[in-house]
């Protein structure tokens, strides 16, 4: 009996519990992101990578807002997350101004911020962690020198229809100034008209679709996204208008996702600049530097391409990840 008791005992032990250590439940980070909508093919892969790698899997909890396009509504989501008492918060701005008082209280709450994709423009820059996002400027300065090559041997007028972005989104703004410092240094270049696309396929179709109703002497378009280029396509179609390699008009898109190369390859856009979605490894990896107390450089820009159509092969889109 006292044999078989005390082979029992350990199993008894074990089984009860008793002698041995409370299973460890490892902690997961709680992050709130506000994002600013889902406008765009490039927003959509943007949210899909952030939910991809901001995920329990890998140690988080995920707070996520979308904004719907509306600054008021991102300002509410971090005050939510605020009273939440979320671990870090991260937000990708609609426009750059209006974030002093929000991130100052975040800051007073103790809890770190994170901007992704677009900048914020605060007084004081201590009030967030870091920004990661593209260089804006420098994607439009390619595409103007792309154009300034391809106009080279040009002397007429070239006019220009520029559909424009969320006015006061750094992307726009941007993107903005580069065509516009290349206008104003080039003589012959001019703007048949600038017009809001506000980022969307719908507004960019309505539009240029308006646009053209009235005037239809354009040499170049230069669209601040690929969503608005396929809007300002389909009003070129129905006005009649070709564009593209074959066409009248040269097409000059941002972003480069899966449909714009598609049409590039097709010859239908003659310049896609590449704009990258793929946050979510690069939030990751810096939240656990922040964790794990390591420096984090204030501004960090991604590594971004431009295509033309001669670059293009339906095995190379595909292998693309948006
Ligand atoms: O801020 C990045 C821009 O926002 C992308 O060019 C656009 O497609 C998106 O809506």
């Amino acid at each position: 009996m006292k044999k078989l008791l005390s082979l029992l005992l350990p199993l008894l032990l074990l089984l009860s519990g008793c002698g041995s250590q409370p299973p460890q439940v490892p902690q997961l980070t709680r992050v709130g992101f506000s994002q600013l909508g889902a406008e765009s093919d490039w927003r959509v892969a943007n949210t899909a990578s952030m939910m991809e790698s901001l995920s329990e899997e890998n140690g988080y909890e995920l707070l996520y807002e979308n904004a719907k396009q509306r600054q008021a509504n991102q300002l509410a989501a971090v005050r939510n997350f605020i009273v939440q008492g979320v671990d870090i918060i991260v937000i990708a701005p609609l426009e750059e101004t209006g974030w002093d008082a929000v991130l100052q209280e975040a800051k007073n709450a103790d809890i770190p911020v994170l901007i992704v994709d677009r900048e914020v423009a605060v007084e004081d820059t201590e009030l967030y962690l870091t920004q990661i996002g593209s260089d804006f400027l420098t994607e439009g300065l390619q595409a103007v020198h792309w154009l300034e090559e391809t106009l080279k041997q040009r002397e007429e007028p070239v006019n220009i229809l520029h559909i424009q972005g969320t006015y006061g989104a750094t992307a726009q703004l941007l993107r903005t100034k580069a065509i516009e410092d290349a206008v104003d240094a080039h003589e012959n270049w001019r703007f048949a008209g600038q017009l809001s696309g506000d980022f969307t396929e719908s507004k960019g179709y309505e539009v240029v679709r308006d646009f053209l109703a009235e005037h239809r002497d354009i040499d170049v378009i230069y669209s601040e996204n690929d969503n608005m280029t396929f809007g300002a396509m389909r009003a070129l179609d129905e006005a009649g208008i070709r564009y593209g390699l074959d066409g009248d008009v040269i097409i000059v898109s941002f972003d480069a996702v899966h449909r714009a190369l598609e049409q590039c390859m097709a010859g239908k856009i003659n310049l896609c600049v590449e704009c990258n979605p793929l946050h979510g490894p690069r939030v990751d990896e810096l939240i656990q530097q922040y964790l794990a107390g390591q420096a984090i450089p204030k501004q960090i820009f991604v590594e971004e391409q431009v295509f033309t159509p001669d670059m293009l092969t339906a095995e190379l889109i595909a292998a693309r990840a948006y």
